[in-house]
């Protein structure tokens, strides 16, 4: 025990440890006491005019074998993304033993009422018997097979969550896309914490409230969309773009890309980016960040560009009891709809 204590703190430096696992990026320790990469590949592939966009044969897959050998031990997907099977075949592929690649996967909002049965569905997908994180993919939940809304307590699904932890079947466990106030109870109603939060963080939606909330309380947050809207085209959407001349300075004075920026500001404020990228030279740029730090003064002025403006706002499920957002007046129509 002594020993392993002494191993284990010349692992473990301020909260952050010293990867093990042959990849680019530190990895921050959890409050289960596994370690969690801090940054990952993000892998959705968004939405067109026809709903959510259809994965192409091999689509994921090749952007996977690139990260990871760019040095990426941690990817992000979901039941929902329909990836699963072509990240299995990167994983399998790929020289990086499974033990050293964190893998994230999400419960579908049509499968909490079957959490076991679903989480083996990903696994069998993913072809690896366990994951390494598995997350409550939104509060709200649908009926199998169905547009329509399925209401069941996240309590009553999370006690399940803890069953797949205690199987084996997940190595940390917790929840993306819940509010304060749903975390305070969930909190208040659970015998394993939440290891993570994933929830939208970027420039302009700092999240400084629940960031704060889910740091006394332990959780590591994930930060999802961690661009905004730094490459949108949209006049809607509060600065800044990938043109701000203060985000350019910045990238000239440490020799680095504005996204490179911007996922550094978001690793030094302690949350976890999982940019999304299919192309080979953006992929590898992105994990690239570990060599330069942001001063005090630089982090505050990257603060001043938030407006609290949510990109992800599923509004359109505004109606259901669990919903976790702020409602809008008149919803937005669903993109998940094909019509
Ligand atoms: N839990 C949830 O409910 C939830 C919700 C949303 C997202 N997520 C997860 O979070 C991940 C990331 O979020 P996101 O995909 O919404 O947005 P994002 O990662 O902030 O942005 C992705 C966009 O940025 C572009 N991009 C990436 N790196 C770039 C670079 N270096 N230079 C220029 N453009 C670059 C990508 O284009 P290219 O691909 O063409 O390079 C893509 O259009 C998702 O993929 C998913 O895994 C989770
Ligand atoms: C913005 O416009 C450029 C040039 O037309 C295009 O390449 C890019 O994909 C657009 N960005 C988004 C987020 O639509
Ligand atoms: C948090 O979610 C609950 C539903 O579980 C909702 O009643 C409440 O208004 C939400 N809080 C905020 C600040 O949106």
């Amino acid at each position: 025990m002594f020993y392993f204590s002494i191993i284990l703190a010349s692992f473990i430096i301020n909260g952050r440890c010293q990867q093990t696992d042959g990849g680019k990026a530190p990895r921050i320790l959890l409050n289960d006491g596994n370690t969690i990469p801090a940054i990952g590949l993000g892998t959705f592939l968004g939405f067109d005019e026809h709903g959510q966009k259809k994965v192409e044969p091999r689509e994921i897959e090749i952007p996977v074998t690139w990260a990871l050998n760019a040095g990426y031990r941690l990817i992000d997907t979901a039941y929902i993304y329909g990836n699963q099977d072509q990240i299995g075949v990167a994983i399998r592929k790929s020289d990086v033993p499974r033990e050293n690649i964190f893998i994230v996967t999400k419960l579908d909002m049509h499968d909490q009422r079957n959490v076991i049965s679903a989480l083996k569905k990903s696994l069998h997908q993913l072809n690896t018997p366990y994951v390494d994180l598995f997350l409550i993919h939104f509060p709200i939940a649908f009926k199998p097979n169905s547009e329509e809304f399925d209401v069941i307590d996240y309590l009553d699904t999370w006690k399940d969550m803890e069953e797949a932890k205690r199987q084996g079947l997940a190595k940390s466990i917790g929840i993306s896309n819940f509010n304060i106030s749903q975390i305070e109870r969930l909190l208040a109603h659970s015998e394993v914490k939440p290891a993570v939060l994933q929830v939208e963080v970027n420039l302009n939606f700092a999240q400084n409230k629940l960031i704060k909330f889910a740091k006394d309380n332990g959780i590591t947050v994930m930060a999802y969309s961690p661009f905004g809207s730094l490459f949108s085209n949209s006049s809607i959407p509060p600065p800044p773009r990938v043109h701000d001349p203060l985000l350019n300075s910045l990238a000239e004075k440490y020799r680095k890309t504005v996204p490179q920026i911007v996922l550094r500001y978001l690793t030094q404020r302690g949350v976890v980016p999982i940019p999304k990228s299919t192309h080979k030279d953006r992929i590898e740029k992105n994990v690239d960040i570990f060599d330069f730090e942001l001063s005090p003064d630089e982090m505050d002025m990257l603060s001043n560009f938030n407006k609290d403006y949510r990109l992800v706002w599923p509004s359109f499920w505004q109606d259901h009891p669990y919903y976790p957002f702020e409602k809008k007046s008149k919803p937005d129509p669903n993109p998940f709809h094909a019509d």
